[in-house]
């Protein structure tokens, strides 16, 4: 890729390797957006970017961040602002879940989900509001879960509502300069954060759960997410901020139960 600047809008989306991030970077990059990619997974992120179709001029560039580590997060900025000379979204997708109730949750892996899922998308962003504040406009993307109402596992639901909360902080605080915050709340879908530390008899158990406590009645599609930031990320949506929107078939009015 070539290093001069453009005007072409640059997204930044963290756990592009993911299920959601893949479907997420691909949406972007056929809506015209530069792209990149961020992610622990090096190898497979620089995967995804080869297989974009990118159109004459556009550009996208696959960097590893650990969304846990403030220095790795700063370096990441600092390659993606010398490669585009400008961000404009960013979409907070990365994340990490070890699972335990309140009766055995260890107090490590809780902090480490708050450093990723929590600090990692307020540092990225206060790393990337000087360039929002130049550009006078800027789109925060927040990627939580239907869990921040529903409830569920205590440290990963903590996380979410407390991205809820951070959407909410800083819709205000980033506004003067044209950036609008939103959060995204997906339902279940099948990904390795979903079936890690599960067999397939208790995973199918949980999807259909899931499908049962669904008003819609079917589980949430990359596509579906991918749908929902593009339109955050346009225009269109300029006047809408500080908003959660719930892309789980209505079953954010269930209880957490099976699904
Ligand atoms: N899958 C679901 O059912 C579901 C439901 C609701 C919300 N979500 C949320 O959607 C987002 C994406 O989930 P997914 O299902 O695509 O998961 P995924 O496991 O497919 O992808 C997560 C990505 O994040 C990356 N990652 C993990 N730790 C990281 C770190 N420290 N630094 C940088 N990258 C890191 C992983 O390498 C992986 O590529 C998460 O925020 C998750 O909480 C998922």
């Amino acid at each position: 890729m070539t290093t001069a600047p453009t005007d072409r809008r640059v997204a930044l989306i963290t756990g592009a390797a993911g299920e959601l991030g893949r479907a997420i970077c691909k949406r972007l990059c056929k809506d015209g957006l530069d792209i990149v990619a961020v992610d622990l997974n090096l190898e497979a992120t620089e995967g995804l970017v080869q297989d974009l179709m990118l159109e004459p001029g556009q550009r996208a560039l696959a960097l590893r961040a650990d969304l846990g580590d403030a220095a790795s997060i700063t370096t990441m900025v600092e390659q993606a602002g010398a490669a585009f000379g400008r961000i404009d979204v960013v979409v907070n997708n990365a994340a990490v879940n070890h699972r335990g109730s309140l009766y055995d949750f260890d107090p490590t892996q809780w902090d480490h989900m708050m450093a990723v899922n929590l600090r990692g998308p307020a540092l990225l962003c206060q790393q990337v509001a000087p360039y929002w504040k130049k550009q006078r406009s800027g789109r925060v993307i927040n990627m939580v879960s239907r869990c921040w109402v529903a409830g569920g596992p205590p440290a990963y639901v903590a996380c979410k509502a407390g991205l809820v909360g951070l959407t909410r902080s800083m819709a205000r605080e980033l506004a003067p300069h044209n950036v609008t915050v939103n959060a995204i709340a997906p339902g279940l879908l099948p990904s390795a954060f979903t079936q890690e530390g599960r067999d397939l008899e208790s995973f199918d158990a949980m999807v259909e759960g899931s499908i049962r406590n669904t008003p819609l009645k079917r589980l949430t599609t990359p596509a579906d997410i991918a749908n929902t930031t593009a339109f955050l990320a346009s225009h269109d949506a300029a006047f809408i901020t500080a908003e959660v929107i719930h892309v789980c078939g209505g079953s954010q009015l269930a209880p957490f139960g099976n699904g």
